[in-house]
């Protein structure tokens, strides 16, 4: 893996990978739109060619490293495949027969069918012309600078996540927590992880669910609540059980200060990441095992929702893919 980030980004420092490619933040929201737009498209060429996710997610993060990849080098794999996907978006701007443009190209059929393959996948949402324009409808409503920030974060990192880390507003925040509250815990010490984790185990084991799956979801809950102590000083974890949804929900929350939205991208998609002395392996972990992650996050504190399916847990193996 470090042997891939060093090829992607030519350094070997371990500053320089987590220091670029900085976000630019400078952009229009529509540069920004794009870029996701050719970022998603690489990822899927990427795992259409057989690419492990660790490195198509880096193949994303690669998008935004500049706006133009059409003087890259094209014996670099990874430039390539954005270059491609901008090729595509390209001629879906300009309202080409895409399929009849691959088609011409003059590469191998093994790329020509991968491309294909994207077209047809995704003619209906990426490639339609509607979509565009409903992006830029959207973009009338947004009011403020920070909103536009902070939903430009909120698209990226939801589409480089596959769905799995949405940002929300504190209203939506709240709307999770509907259900049977059946385990809650205050962590002011670090005395408290400890306490908090037996709290939780004893409520798992009440809610037949098998062994496994409760080892793996106080693993999960152990790296957030750690986190609180880490980074926020203290907080509040609620364990809920939601029926209707079939959902188990961890939610723990904090008055700390917040995470940097700029860190983001780098916290969710980057294994390793860490603003501290740390190992950076929590939001790893969280993310692999839980269904999806939904944070609400202020200057005022922080509010992390760990989604889990309950029927993949009753009694068998802890399943991520929800
Ligand atoms: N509750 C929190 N409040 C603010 N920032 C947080 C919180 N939890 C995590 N973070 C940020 O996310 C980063 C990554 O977290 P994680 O993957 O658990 O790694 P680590 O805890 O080892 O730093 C942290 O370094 C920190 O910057
Ligand atoms: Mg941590």
């Amino acid at each position: 893996m470090r042997r891939f980030i060093n090829k992607v980004f030519k350094d070997s420092s371990r500053e320089t990978i987590i220091g670029a490619p900085s976000f630019p933040l400078q952009m229009s929201y529509s540069d920004l739109d794009y870029m996701t737009k050719r970022g998603f498209l690489a990822r899927k060429l990427g795992q259409y060619i057989g690419l492990h996710s660790d490195e198509t997610a880096i193949l994303f993060y690669l998008s935004f490293s500049r706006l133009s990849f059409a003087d890259s080098d094209k014996e670099n794999q990874n430039e390539y495949l954005i270059y491609l996907s901008e090729q595509m978006l390209k001629w879906n701007k300009l309202e080409e027969n895409i399929p009849a443009e691959i088609k011409n190209m003059d590469v191998s059929p093994d790329i020509q069918n991968i491309l294909l393959k994207a077209y047809e996948m995704h003619k209906t949402d990426l490639f339609a012309l509607s979509y565009e324009k409903s992006v830029q409808e959207n973009k009338v409503n947004v009011s403020s600078q920070m909103d536009e920030k902070w939903l430009i974060y909120r698209d990226v990192i939801y589409a480089a996540t596959q769905e799995k880390f949405l940002l929300i507003s504190k209203e939506e925040a709240d709307s999770y927590r509907k259900g049977i509250v059946f385990c809650e815990g205050t962590i002011k010490a670090r005395s408290d992880i400890p306490v908090c984790r037996n709290l939780a185990k004893a409520s798992l084991e009440l809610q037949n669910l098998g062994t496994s799956s409760i080892m793996s979801l106080l693993l999960v809950l152990s790296e957030a609540i750690t986190n609180t102590i880490k980074h926020a000083e203290e907080g509040k974890m609620t364990l809920i059980k939601d029926e209707k949804n079939h959902e188990i929900r961890f939610i723990v929350e904090d008055n700390g200060p917040g995470f940097s939205l700029e860190d983001l991208p780098r916290t969710t998609l980057l294994a390793g990441f860490s603003t501290k002395q740390s190992l950076g392996q929590g939001f790893t972990l969280m993310m692999k095992m839980s269904k999806r992650i939904l944070l609400y996050t202020s200057s005022k504190g922080s509010t992390i929702i760990l989604t889990f399916d309950m029927n993949k847990n009753k009694g068998g193996e802890l399943n991520a893919t929800g």
